[in-house]
């Protein structure tokens, strides 16, 4: 069979950290593009894509591609082409996105034009609510068709059953993890967890335990999927010996509650220690030195001048981390470079992500040794 055309999304800014995943977990080539990575194999690749990559967002797969300069010669060719990959008989929806580079500018009408295609030549229902998305993007006259072979976005992993305030998403964490060189062993401090995103994602990737274990997927529609063969993807337990060095805390009883509890359902319980208590009562673990990744509140919705006590939150994290932390490496995502300036902490900063609509970065510090 010939190697597929296969990308894995992730938020513009963070293609090198996906790249790094991609190559450590043995996908073939791993070449960055803007906002994701294009990797070759079969289907059992994107299948295995999808089960356990942590840090992309889902996996496409590139169908085909032809010329199109107006509609009618959309609709000839979407009627001639290749869709042996869909299932007859199970409903597709179609996306289609246009530049002004393009004849064919009006997104709707194309996509009409291929839905009609796919119900009158090749039979296939067409339902909004379909699990199969076809993807078509139409740049200087040319129409590439995808495949979403993900559905759900894959930062829904499945098994978290609280998600708080302000959740960081799960894909975000991971890349994040990735960005500030975490490495499976070392111990990880969030005093502000919510829902204990960023440890239950550092915990099962200690763990290599695959992050999509506990859904489906659009591809299970496709006429390409085979059960049996991606049963024998799927790997059921964790590995054996993994340091308990997961520590949560947070001011908010019920979303330490939650963090319990989606660690639990994930399976990493024994692995991560949550506590109710404010950011002053916070003391490094018993390890040595590791990483203290984050996301406080960023008062996205209150105005500069309320936001005092923002101000002070993060001056204090900053004090805390001086004062008692030293040799760790932080890693704090916000969306207001003031409050990242306030910490007093010499930060590197890295480029601007979409948080679900907010744009936040990722700055870094290490804390000086104790000098002696
Ligand atoms: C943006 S949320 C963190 C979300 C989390 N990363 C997640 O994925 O669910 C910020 C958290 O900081 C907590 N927080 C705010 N001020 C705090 C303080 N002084 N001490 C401890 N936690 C605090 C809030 O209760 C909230 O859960």
């Amino acid at each position: 069979m010939t190697d597929l055309d296969i990308f894995a999304v992730c938020p513009p800014g963070l293609e090198p950290q996906l790249a790094a995943e991609c190559r450590a977990l043995g996908f073939a080539r791993g070449k960055p593009e803007a906002g994701g990575i294009t990797l070759t194999g079969d289907w059992a690749e994107v299948w295995r894509a999808n089960l356990e990559l942590r840090g992309a967002t889902r996996i496409l797969v590139r169908l085909g591609s032809f010329p199109a300069f107006h509609l009618a010669q959309l609709d000839k060719r979407a009627r001639a082409f290749d869709w042996s990959a869909l299932q007859p008989h199970i409903p597709v929806r179609v996306d289609v996105t246009t530049n002004q580079k393009s004849k064919i500018y009006h997104a709707g009408a194309a996509a009409e034009r291929i839905e009609r295609a796919l119900r009158e030549e090749h039979g296939l229902p067409i339902d909004p609510e379909a699990p199969v998305r076809i993807m078509a993007r139409i740049e200087r006259d040319l129409v590439t068709i995808s495949v979403d072979t993900s559905g759900e976005s894959l930062h829904k992993r499945g098994h978290k059953l609280h998600t708080g305030k302000a959740p960081i998403r799960e894909t975000l964490a991971a890349l994040m993890l990735r960005a500030c060189g975490y490495m499976p062993g070392e111990a990880v401090v969030d005093p502000m967890c919510g829902s204990g995103t960023f440890l239950l994602e550092a915990a099962e990737w200690a763990s290599d335990l695959q992050p999509g274990r506990d859904r489906s997927f659009a591809f299970e529609h496709l006429a390409t999927f085979d059960a049996d063969a991606f049963a024998g993807l799927r790997r059921a337990s964790s590995a054996p010996g993994v340091a308990p060095v997961f520590y949560g805390s947070d001011r908010d009883q019920g979303a330490v509650n939650g963090a319990i509890r989606n660690a639990e359902a994930s399976g990493v319980a024994g692995l991560c220690h949550f506590s109710c208590q404010p950011l002053a009562a916070l003391q490094p673990p018993p390890t040595p030195p590791g990483l203290v990744l984050l996301n406080p509140p960023y008062g996205e919705r209150i105005g500069a001048d309320k936001k005092g006590p923002l101000y002070a939150l993060y001056g204090s994290f900053g004090k805390i981390m001086r004062e008692r932390f030293p040799s760790w490496r932080i890693g704090m995502v916000t969306s207001d470079p003031k409050l990242a300036h306030v910490t007093g902490l010499e930060l590197g900063s890295g480029p601007v992500i979409d948080n679900g609509g907010i744009k936040v970065k990722l700055y870094q510090a290490l804390i000086p040794p104790v000098s002696r």
